[in-house]
């Protein structure tokens, strides 16, 4: 059977470096014919701006033929069950289906049942593998290493994840990863995920001297207590100007999108020089291309 992409935790540093390698030499622009006759699926049971295009852009940069669908406007708003949709575009013979779900664990379920490679493009509160890839590109280009970073990771940690592939990914290369965020939203077990986490509730404490500041969204749509208003949310979590005297001087700070300002960070800092979320996005499509490229090949 051939396997894709379902989460970071499964891959050592090798295997992340060999697609970082790859991504790096994607970073110029360029058509390449790699993929020429092979059909990607893009399936998105939950909404997406970046992860879907720049998918399909990867996608067609190496000549693959791509189509997307989602949940809503496909035979699934039917009732049509998540194995029979899956059975039905594998029937169309692609070489890989990119898949998005609200269930955790769901990508990694199909690729049991299927013999087709599935690339996990965000299973429920689980793993965002190329999420995790494009950052860890992005912190390349502006620090120059991954090795043996500190790095703040702020924000809705419970239903992140973004948060989960980063940590996975950091920890392979000595990262001090220090999680942050108010008490409900910072589940104790997290420490145990990879060596080198420490959790605060603490603002300033995580930001201390920190290389890196990635702001996570607060994901609404999978909270099901009663939210903090986004005022008080911003007033002790969210990040502004003032915050990054406390990290290293050339800190940068990321978040993968969408942000919400005035929630998670100020547009001071979300527009700032210290700001790489649009180098992030752009990131993404050079990593999806090597990931694409290293699965269908
Ligand atoms: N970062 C991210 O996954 O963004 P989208 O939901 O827009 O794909």
């Amino acid at each position: 059977m051939k396997t894709g992409l379902l989460g970071i935790e499964s891959l050592d540093r090798a295997g992340i470096d060999a697609i970082l390698t790859r991504a790096r030499h994607f970073q110029k622009p360029g058509r390449y014919e790699t993929l020429r006759h092979k059909l990607v699926v893009n399936l998105f049971f939950e909404a997406s701006t970046r992860t879907r295009t720049s998918f399909e852009i990867a996608a067609k940069r190496l000549s693959a033929d791509t189509i997307s669908i989602t949940a809503s406007g496909s035979s699934v708003s039917k009732g049509e069950s998540l194995v029979d949709t899956l059975n039905t575009l594998g029937a169309m013979r692609p070489q890989a289906i990119v898949m998005r779900h609200s269930a955790s664990g769901a990508p990694h379920f199909l690729a049991r049942h299927l013999n087709i490679p599935i690339i996990n493009a965000g299973d429920g509160t689980h793993e965002h593998p190329t999420q995790a890839l494009l950052d860890a590109l992005t912190i390349l280009d502006r620090r120059g290493t991954l090795e043996g970073l500190r790095v703040a990771i702020i924000g809705d940690i419970a239903h992140s994840r973004v948060a989960r592939s980063n940590v996975h990914l950091l920890s392979r290369y000595g990262a001090d990863i220090v999680l942050c965020g108010p008490a409900p939203l910072l589940p104790r077990e997290l420490e145990s995920l990879a060596p080198g986490i420490s959790l605060t509730n603490d603002m300033a404490q995580a930001i201390q001297d920190a290389d890196v500041i990635m702001m996570l969204r607060v994901q609404l749509e999978r909270q099901h207590e009663v939210p903090m208003a986004a005022g008080e949310y911003f007033h002790f979590y969210g990040l502004r100007l003032e915050h990054l005297a406390q990290a290293k001087p050339d800190a940068i700070v990321m978040h993968p999108g969408p942000i919400n300002r005035g929630r998670e960070l100020s547009s001071e800092v979300a527009d700032s020089q210290r700001s790489v979320i649009l180098n992030q996005v752009e990131n993404g499509i050079a990593v999806r291309m090597a990931v694409l490229e290293q699965v269908l090949q």
